[in-house]
């Protein structure tokens, strides 16, 4: 059997962490997310979904991780075999709900980063997206064929993935995680000064981010509970909470270790990224509103290509210096991508490791290999519309499930107060007992009423404006097929 890999210290495991959670859902999706649910407005369910959800399921992953030293499907099947299953969920969507179209994301970043040295994207840098770059079909059924340019980006990072992973965690994942955080930090903060103080920018952040529009997000409207389910799924990306991360990265911490105090910097620091982040989203798309002289809500066409269309329009109103802030821009998104895609590919591949006691060397390259080719699907001239599905019902669906089922886990088959006695005998920081009554009811209620919401929305209209069947076959599908494969994992023969 392996030696269980560790963290060679609390400052490269807290780096790996954060940088799990900070990626281009902080950038790309936290942005279109709170541009299409009413920006400032989408901030309140946003820390509703933080402070109710996102932590405490921090706190639960670490502490569960941690006291069984396992990936999700050891982790829970040491406690009760039955729902091994269970623990196979989250790193099977994770990966191939989520890793595969990931990859593909940073891979147009990368294309991007190469478009920036003679702003490629030309004057109208919506249609370049559209019909230059993706070169979208007609429809979610036209695949018509691959995009080689994307193609060849996805593999970069597939490669970049294996790189990384393929080393121990103190060598690969935590090292690289001690490059790209602080840099991260560091050109975001510049990129974030320069969006401000373009012109319209200001006004834009005060009365779009800042000021939310109560009306937005009355949770019995139609309207409002859609702004709510986006924001209880954003915090679930945006966190890595449900995609068995952050279990598997607790497993390989020293015995004593600050559970509390960790969930509590990797939550907020992320959030606080995200926030800072959206001034520089919503100040752009205020200068784009100015120099076109049209209404904010009506500056940018939003959904995922909103970082691809905004930033590129904005370089092209700039003076001078357009070259440097392209390049700082994507920089900026493929480093936050990259330390997010390997702790994807980690959560699956300790999973596996865990179980039938592989050599990583071995796994990680078997890994990569299937998750570059299950990428290629979304490189397709149909991509934006899969990925647009897959991901909508990966994380209002698959994440939250997740979630519920690891709150009645630990909740009720461990028991809450087991799990909060090893946080307090471990670590510095104490857990107070209302964290039992969160995990046991309080969270699982919501995240269930939240899916409720989701599934009225989703009988009420076709989301996107999609065709029923392609939703079904493959938002669905996705779904049972994930499962189907969480399910012949957990019944394989293992090392036990
Ligand atoms: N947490 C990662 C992100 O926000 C997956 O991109």
């Amino acid at each position: 059997m392996t030696q269980r890999s560790h963290w060679g210290s609390k400052i490269g495991f807290l780096m790996a962490a954060i940088g799990s959670a900070v990626g281009l859902g902080n950038i790309w999706r936290f942005g279109y997310m709170a541009y299409e649910n009413g920006g400032g407005a989408f901030l309140v369910p946003y820390s509703v979904a933080l402070v109710l959800a996102g932590i405490p399921l921090m706190i639960l992953e670490y502490s569960l991780g941690h006291r069984e030293e396992g990936a999700p499907p050891l982790a829970f099947s040491r406690i009760s075999p039955k729902w091994e299953a269970i623990g196979w969920w989250m790193p099977t969507i994770a990966f191939f709900g989520i890793n595969l179209f990931y990859a593909v994301v940073i891979g147009w970043c990368m294309n991007y980063f190469v478009f920036s040295f003679t702003q490629a994207w030309g004057a109208d840098t919506g249609t370049f997206f559209m019909s230059q770059f993706l070169q979208i079909s007609d429809g979610v059924y036209q695949l018509g064929g691959i995009r080689w340019p994307i193609l060849f980006g996805t593999l970069l990072t597939w490669l970049t993935c294996w790189a990384i992973c393929f080393r121990e965690v103190n060598q690969g994942i935590e090292r690289a995680s001690l490059i790209f955080m602080p840099l991260l930090v560091v050109l975001t903060l510049i990129l974030v000064g320069w969006s401000m103080q373009l012109p319209g920018a200001l006004a834009a952040i005060k009365e779009h981010y800042l000021s939310p529009d109560w009306a937005r997000i009355n949770p019995l409207t139609a309207a409002g509970g859609k702004v709510w389910v986006a924001a209880f799924g954003q915090i679930f990306f945006t966190l890595s909470l449900g995609f068995g991360i952050m279990i598997t990265y607790a497993s390989y911490l020293p015995q004593k270790t600050d559970i509390v105090g960790n969930a509590l910097i990797t939550s907020v620091l992320n959030c606080l990224y995200s926030f800072v982040a959206g001034f520089a989203v919503f100040g752009t798309i205020g200068f784009i509103a100015l120099s076109k002289g049209v209404p904010f809500a009506e500056a940018i066409k939003s959904g995922p290509g909103l970082a691809f269309v905004v930033y590129p329009e904005a370089i092209n109103q700039l003076p001078a210096g357009k070259t440097i802030f392209g390049l700082l821009f994507f920089l900026v998104l493929i480093m936050a991508g990259l330390s997010s895609a390997i702790s994807l590919v980690e959560a699956f591949c300790g999973s596996l490791i865990d179980k039938f006691g592989f050599s990583r060397g071995r796994t990680v390259t078997v890994v990569c290999l299937i998750g570059a080719l299950g990428s290629i699907i979304f490189t397709t001239r149909a991509g934006l519309y899969i990925l647009d599905i897959v991901d909508h019902f990966i994380n209002n669906y698959g994440l939250l499930t997740g979630g519920i089922a690891e709150c009645l886990f630990v909740g009720w088959v461990l028991k809450a107060a087991l799990a909060r006695e090893h946080v307090n005998r471990v670590g510095k920081v104490g857990l107070p007992r209302f964290w039992d009554f969160l995990i046991k009811y309080l969270t699982p209620i919501l995240l269930t009423l939240v899916i409720g919401f989701a599934l009225v929305n989703e009988f009420s209209s076709c989301y996107g404006g999609y065709p029923a069947s392609a939703l079904l076959l493959i938002g669905l599908g996705w779904l049972v097929g994930a499962l189907v494969l969480a399910l012949i994992l957990s019944r394989k023969r293992g090392l036990a």
